[in-house]
């Protein structure tokens, strides 16, 4: 009767991992649970999630295709786009957000484009990550979510958007305050992004900025999001609580790998019981503010909820 916060399988997304071609699985070593998948095995996690009441889904494409431009992201025809289509024609009511990034398409491993000092660039990178989000949109996504926390590229991604007639009907979750954390290990792995030199932290947030990780939020507000994100969920539950009290847009929260993978190793060591555990977690990061919550264990958590 008192509770004051509530957890349903409508404030859960369900991130995937998006190989090209057909009728093909992959485990994930770094990811106990959880699989790499064609789009057409993405279309029928996609149904049994929509009928669990799981809002919606976020998409990683994993290309063939390497480039140190990253032009398998705007490939219209690559796994993104591929599933897009798939999951929409499967289950029409989901939510279909996709990753907007260019790591998992750039030999590098890099964001964005890198300079001839091993630098990554900024500004230069902007109209490519407009670029993929603009056929993401074509398939039919109903948010694009970009990832790279480069300065400015809400607002260009907006304008791409726009441009393409995708005024009305596509939105933006701006990964908005991204933390440069050790706990994205088990993606990296799982996307075969990791960098080949250097690190991110030249544009993802430094851990020991609460104020500096609201401002961002506010920043991409101002640009045009239509939705913010933290991430990680578990080791930033102030900028969450802080950005869904300062920002008049929902705020979003990631549970990303790491979080998962401490909650399933620890378990499987026999410390507590992941279904507790994850629910305490997901739980936690409801009351801190997040309106909805991205995890791996979505369908799980849908089930028992169930
Ligand atoms: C790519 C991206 C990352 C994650 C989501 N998009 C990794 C990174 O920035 O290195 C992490 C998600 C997770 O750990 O579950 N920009
Ligand atoms: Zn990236």
């Amino acid at each position: 009767m008192l509770r004051e916060t509530t957890l349903t399988p409508a404030q859960l997304i369900l991130p995937m991992f998006v190989l090209p071609g057909e009728g093909r699985r992959e485990p994930i070593g770094a990811l106990p649970g959880v699989d790499r998948v064609t789009p057409d095995l993405a279309a029928e996690l996609a149904v049994e999630a929509a009928a669990l009441g799981v809002s919606g889904v976020l998409l990683f494409g994993l290309p063939d295709e390497k480039d140190a431009e990253g032009t398998s992201a705007w490939d219209s025809n690559g796994p993104t786009p591929t599933a897009v289509r798939a999951i929409r024609s499967a289950a029409p009511g989901l939510v279909i957000a996709t990753d907007v990034c260019l790591c998992q398409y750039t030999s590098h491993g890099h964001c964005g484009l890198v300079g001839s000092n091993g630098e990554i660039l900024n500004d230069a990178s902007l109209p490519a990550l407009g670029r993929a989000a603009v056929a993401h949109a074509r398939a039919g996504a109903d948010l694009v979510a970009p990832s790279d926390m480069f300065d400015g590229r809400i607002g260009v991604i907006r304008d791409a958007l726009d441009e393409e007639g995708f005024a009305e009907s596509v939105g933006i979750l701006a990964y908005s305050s991204k933390f440069a954390s050790a706990l994205y290990g088990p993606f990296r792995d799982a996307a075969h992004s990791t960098p080949s030199a250097g690190d991110r932290r030249s544009h993802q947030l430094d851990p020991a900025n609460r104020i500096e990780a609201v401002r961002e939020g506010l920043i991409d507000e101002e640009e045009g999001a239509d939705m913010l994100m933290v991430k990680p969920a578990i080791t930033a539950l102030d900028v969450i609580s802080d950005l869904s009290q300062q920002s008049d847009l929902p705020v979003l929260a990631y549970q990303v790998s790491g979080e998962y993978a401490m909650l399933r190793h620890a378990a499987d060591a026999g410390a507590f019981a992941f279904d507790a555990a994850m629910m305490e977690s997901l739980l936690s990061i409801r009351r801190a503010g997040a309106r909805a919550v991205i995890t791996y264990s979505a369908l799980d958590v849908a089930r028992w909820l169930a």
